[in-house]
């Protein structure tokens, strides 16, 4: 398994540019499946995840292309097999967002219970009560969500009893093509979910509302092909300015869209950072200063997000003053924590929900682990400001989620390297 090194105690300096969205590409890649026409995706940040999701939609059959450049070319027109498997779906949670797709346009699909990351149970209850709400019968056997809708989906009302990324993702796909309108409530409101809604509407989906917590849908009954450049990532410019500010350094993230992340430019603005945006970039400058401790409170957007808290917690790891970080979405993903203190962090859980950090003002270089995807950033991040070399075990967790994570960093002045091992 490769392994990352990390020689800490530089300061990091520089520019370096943000890939699309892994969030956004995801689901997207989903909606190929609802068109019956060629859709090319730009912008595609080149991950582990986006191969697994572009070898799931190739073993149902749709026609993939990709280009040096990693523009993707989904062709859905000749899919015959309507059953996304365990192996595929067990890794990556967002591959279950092909379920609506598959039902909307082919009328029944057999999709695997997720799995992803081991952060918390993760039901997927509201995907499935949308998509009866909507006329699907559904079963669970043997571990597989089976539906069928005997033809085109109902237009339905439906309120979701949570706020929830995925599910408002899948069963807004869903409603494209059912017949009537359907009316979805209390929806997530994530700039992921617009980007999707965008590119549903590209497609010649009738949505309208997305980006607020209700969304309406009239379906239609096909959709065509489009050309579509994914959003820039926000939670991978939030990590690179969470890293900079770790270490009182100063750079600039462009290629991205500031006004997605405003709740963390407010924190870093209060752990000292001064920041500067413009349309597409983002200057932070710490001015050599230690950062200073920041409470967090996770919540769905525009609150600050879940993923972006390990990053921020391995921050205020090293800043001056006692925080309290507080997880609200997700039931156990304070992983990281153990590992961040075998640098020497002083980090005390107070029952899986709530972390207090105090401050120290310097940590050292250890061996870790990465545990889950951003909670691996997160350990980059503290052995970026570690006196000595960190090495982190595991690092295929960072691989799904952040695209030439060495390079990107190299070119802020950070001392990393990858050891692959076979
Ligand atoms: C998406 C993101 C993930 C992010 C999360 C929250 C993608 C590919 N992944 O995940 O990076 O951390 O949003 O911003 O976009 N829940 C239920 N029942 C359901 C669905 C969800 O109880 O049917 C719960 C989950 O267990 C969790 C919370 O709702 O506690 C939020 O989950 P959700 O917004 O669905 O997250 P994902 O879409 O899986």
């Amino acid at each position: 398994m490769d392994k990352l090194i990390v020689r800490g105690g530089r300061r990091l300096s520089g520019e370096l540019c943000v890939s699309g969205a892994k969030n956004s590409a995801l689901p997207i890649l989903c909606a190929t499946l609802l068109a019956d026409q060629p859709i090319t995706l730009s912008n595609v940040p080149h991950l582990h995840d986006v191969t697994t999701m572009i070898e799931l939609l190739g073993s149902l059959g749709a026609d993939v292309m990709i280009d040096d450049e990693m523009n993707v070319q989904v062709h859905g027109e000749s899919i015959a097999n309507h059953r996304a498997p365990y192996e595929l779906v067990k890794t990556m949670r967002a591959s279950f967002c092909v379920l609506g797709p598959l039902l909307a346009r082919h009328g029944e699909a057999e999709v695997s219970l997720p799995g992803g990351c081991a952060i918390g149970p993760r039901p997927v209850d509201q995907h499935l009560k949308g998509l009866a709400a909507m006329g699907a019968e559904i079963e669970v056997v043997d571990g597989y969500v089976r539906a069928r809708s005997g033809g085109r989906l109902e237009g339905a009302r439906i309120l979701m009893d949570i706020s929830t990324v995925g599910g408002t993702e899948n069963l807004m796909m869903a409603a494209t093509l059912a017949r009537g309108t359907t009316i979805l409530e209390n929806c997530a409101r994530e700039p992921e979910v617009v980007d999707l809604g965008d590119c549903l509407l590209a497609m010649g989906a009738r949505i309208s509302g997305h980006g607020t917590d209700t969304i309406q849908i009239e379906g239609v009954e096909r959709l065509n092909g489009c050309n579509y450049r994914v959003m820039p990532d926000r939670v991978e410019t939030g990590t690179y300015l969470i890293a900079a500010a770790a270490t009182g350094g100063r750079i600039r993230v462009s290629e991205t869209r500031p006004e997605t992340l405003e709740s963390v430019l407010l924190k870093l603005t209060e752990a000292g950072a001064v920041i500067d945006q413009g349309d597409d970039y983002v200057a932070l400058d710490m001015q050599g200063r230690r950062p200073k401790a920041v409470d967090i409170r996770t919540a769905p957007y525009p609150g600050f997000p879940t993923d972006m808290q390990a990053q921020f917690l391995a921050l205020n790891a090293v800043a001056e003053g006692t925080s309290r970080v507080v997880e609200t979405i997700f039931e156990n993903r304070f992983m990281h924590v153990q590992e961040i203190n075998r640098l020497g962090a002083d980090i005390v859980l107070d029952g899986n929900t709530t972390a207090i950090v105090k401050g120290r003002p310097r940590l050292r270089g250890a061996q870790v682990m990465a545990t889950d995807l951003r909670a691996s950033f997160s350990l980059v991040v503290a052995g970026l400001v570690a006196d000595g070399t960190t090495i982190i075990d595991r690092i295929y967790h960072i691989d799904r989620g952040y695209e030439r994570i060495e390079e990107k960093l190299g070119q802020i002045g950070a001392d990393v390297e990858r050891v692959v091992s076979r």
